[in-house]
């Protein structure tokens, strides 16, 4: 058979056609391949690797198995995940603000990674779920719509899931074919990837970032999107604030001027201009600078809430936990290091995510950082505020244990390690 062939070549080291590819892709999406032999083949692919080729072969495969739309004159952005981070909620508003629309269809969250879907359903009554026509129009008349991807790569989704429970998932050719293929069948015609790397990322070491990085622009430019990539770090949650309300409310309050994190404001401006910059706009910084001053991309935040359905001055009245507690530090000295995976464990047993799928999360329920790496700090002054109620002595032991305490001052990484294009 197909897949038998497929295997058997894959495992000598040979190289994969096209039509094996789509044949393969297409039998395991439409149940005709078993998922022992598609798991054989995945190992096969997972030990043996895959040539380009190859890997825009799966790509396309998996992108054209369901659903796709298209907005060619839109920009969009694309996170591998990390905590804290709410760069589209700020970029998208500022971008679309300077002209370039957004058409976006995102994700939930699970485990320790955010969504922005999630992030978006704690505006009081915002909706993730317009119609295409509605969805369509929104992205004309505002500039900026965000909905919830659904029956996007099924292929993806297929083998995704089957990867988790293989031990196939770390493979550079799959994690890239299964960004892309969601991402070309999103159909935006400019695309920024934001490739985390650190110990709270899929990606852990700087050349692991940028090879995914490369793949991920080479993939897509062979796909007709112009695309670039930047590699941000993720070994310390990004900004402030890690939990759904909470992070919406660090992003408006950035696009209305107020102080946030200097990790949060650098990344933030810098993907909008490479976003701009993807779309041919000039003097991207400056667009961005007068988008933020003049206040329109507040403006745009607020019309882009109220297009989806939420209650004028929604953005000021985010649900807010009945309880919070502070977490006070445990010696004085230097915050030198405050664990990514550590800080979004502990949200996530607040309520600010979901262990499984079917999991109901907390929409105001998160951690508040009051201390980053780089800050002074004396013991017993809160490094944290914990907000919920699910598991809250849980959270305070998670964040105890995230923190690292140095005698003098450390150097944190920058948050903004490289650019691609
Ligand atoms: N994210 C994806 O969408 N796919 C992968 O394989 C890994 C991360």
């Amino acid at each position: 058979s197909l897949v038998l062939e497929a295997i058997e070549t894959k495992k000598a080291g040979g190289e994969l056609s096209d039509d094996v590819i789509r044949g393969v892709v297409a039998g395991y999406t439409e149940g005709s391949v078993p998922d022992y032999q598609m798991s054989a083949l995945l190992m096969a692919v997972f030990l043996r690797g895959m040539g380009y080729g190859e890997t825009l072969a799966l790509t396309r495969a998996m992108a054209e198995s369901g659903e796709a739309y298209s907005f060619p004159d839109c920009v969009d952005k694309h996170s591998t995940g990390g905590v804290g981070d709410k760069i589209s909620l700020i970029s998208l508003p500022i971008v679309a603000a300077c002209g370039a629309p957004v058409a976006k269809l995102s994700g939930r969250g699970l485990g320790t990674t955010g969504g922005t879907i999630d992030k978006l359903e704690s505006i009081p009554g915002f909706s993730v779920d317009l119609s295409e026509t509605r969805f369509r129009r929104q992205v004309e008349e505002v500039g900026l719509a965000i909905i919830e991807a659904g029956d996007l790569a099924p292929a993806d989704k297929a083998i995704y899931a089957l990867r988790d429970t293989t031990g196939t998932v770390d493979s550079l050719p799959l994690i890239g074919s299964s960004i892309v293929s969601k991402k070309a069948a999103t159909g935006a015609g400019h695309l920024l990837y934001d490739v985390k790397q650190g110990s709270g990322a899929f990606m852990k070491t700087p050349d692991d970032a940028r090879e995914l990085a490369g793949l991920l622009v080479r993939l897509s430019e062979s796909l007709g999107i112009r695309a670039s990539a930047v590699v941000t770090g993720m070994d310390t949650p990004l900004g402030g604030a890690i939990g759904n309300a909470l992070e919406v409310r660090e992003s408006a309050a950035f696009l209305r001027g107020d102080p946030v994190p200097k990790d949060l404001a650098d990344e933030a401006r810098f993907v909008a201009a490479r976003l701009l910059q993807l779309k041919g706009i000039e003097n991207p910084e400056a667009s961005v600078e007068k988008a933020l001053s003049s206040g329109a991309a507040y403006e745009r935040l607020e019309r882009f809430a109220r297009a989806q359905g939420a209650a004028p001055n929604a953005l000021e009245n985010l649900p807010t936990a009945r309880t919070t507690r502070e977490v006070p530090a445990p010696r004085t000295g230097y915050v030198s290091g405050l664990a990514a995976i550590g800080v979004g464990r502990a949200a996530l047993a607040l309520g600010a995510g979901r262990q499984k799928k079917t999991d109901e999360i907390d929409p105001a329920a998160g951690v508040e950082l009051l201390a980053k790496p780089g800050d002074p700090i004396e013991k017993g002054a809160p490094i944290a505020r914990l907000h919920g109620d699910r598991e809250a002595e849980r959270a305070e032991g998670l964040i105890l244990e995230a923190i690292e305490i140095s005698d003098e001052p450390p150097h944190p990484a920058p948050a903004i390690l490289e650019h691609f294009s």
